[in-house]
């Protein structure tokens, strides 16, 4: 059938789905199937539903687009869609709301405060202590944050976050490795992926690291023992059957290095799919091709 790939859309991450979508319609196209490409940001929901679409693989990352309001009008369309569902892409969107079903879960995850506008002039807990983080929210591809040293810098670090949220997560900082970990199936099926490390330039996997430079590096399968694997892939999979994912998500984790505890930081609903990507490498690790992990996702499509 006629296949649509979904990217460009309205949010901050809109020049990340480009690079997605491009990458997936043309994976899509060299294993037959019959793909278009459908950019949010510039038609109408009339103009989808007149596609006619069979099915369409969602390459689309934040606001608009990962976070269940395009998987709403999918449902309405009755067209098939790559991912999770309404509800669980909305609650991923959100990080906080993501850490409160995980700390009902027993699934830990760093400390945290809500920022508003009035809370930001008083002291944030001190249980964060110094440096924390702050972010957006609902934000990818680290856009907003900042890593405070001293209370001082609050104020500026909070401005840039509320540029893209009503509300700022604070988060008590986790010295530790930089650990991702793609998972692929839904319910009993959900499985992980080999681990990657990501050891970025000075530490700072930043939206530069992320995707434009060629300075950060990636180990995969991350170098940790049997049982310490083991446990943080189990780990995820729970991380992603607590939230109910479906399909595909990649879930962010930082390995304490004091105590090698790991933490969850937040999960990706319709994760990157560029060049730099990572679910790709993680799939690459287990013989699976670009490709094929895009015909794999694809047939994953469901209302
Ligand atoms: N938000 C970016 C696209 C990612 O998680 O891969
Ligand atoms: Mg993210």
């Amino acid at each position: 059938g006629k296949v649509g790939v979904l990217f460009g859309g309205r949010s901050a991450e809109h020049d990340i789905s480009i690079m997605s979508g491009t990458g997936v319609l043309a994976a899509l196209r060299a294993k037959g199937v019959d793909a278009h490409p459908f950019d949010p940001a510039e038609r109408s929901i009339a103009e989808l539903a007149a596609e006619k679409f069979d099915r369409v693989f969602i390459a689309l990352h934040g606001r608009y687009g990962e976070d269940g309001s395009l998987q709403g009008v999918l449902e309405q369309l009755n067209i098939p869609y790559t991912g999770s569902g309404v509800m669980a892409s909305a609650v991923a969107m959100d990080k906080i709301f993501t850490k409160r079903i995980w700390q009902t879960h027993g699934l830990s995850t760093p400390k945290y405060a809500v920022l508003t506008p009035e809370t930001i002039l008083r002291e944030v807990p001190d249980e964060l202590g110094l440096p924390l983080i702050l972010k957006p929210p609902h934000e990818g591809s680290t856009i907003g944050i900042t890593k405070v040293k001293g209370y001082s810098e609050m104020k500026e670090a909070y401005a840039l976050a509320a540029q893209f949220d009503d509300v700022v997560l604070a988060e008590e900082f986790v010295e530790g490795r930089e650990l991702t970990i793609a998972i692929l199936g839904r319910g009993k099926d959900a499985h992980a992926l080999p681990i990657i490390e990501i050891v970025a330039p000075d530490g700072n996997y930043d939206y530069q690291n992320k995707y434009f430079t060629d300075d950060t590096q990636y180990l995969c399968p991350a170098p940790l023992d049997e049982e310490l694997t083991a446990r943080i892939q189990q780990m995820s999979v729970e991380a992603y059957r607590s939230i109910d994912c479906e399909g595909w998500a990649r879930v962010d984790v930082l390995l304490r290095k004091s105590d090698n505890q790991p933490f969850l930081l937040e999960i990706n609903t319709s994760p990157g799919m560029t060049g730099h990507s990572l679910v790709p490498m993680a799939a690459k690790a287990t013989g699976m091709s670009y490709e094929d992990l895009c015909v794999e996702i694809l047939k994953s499509a469901r209302l």
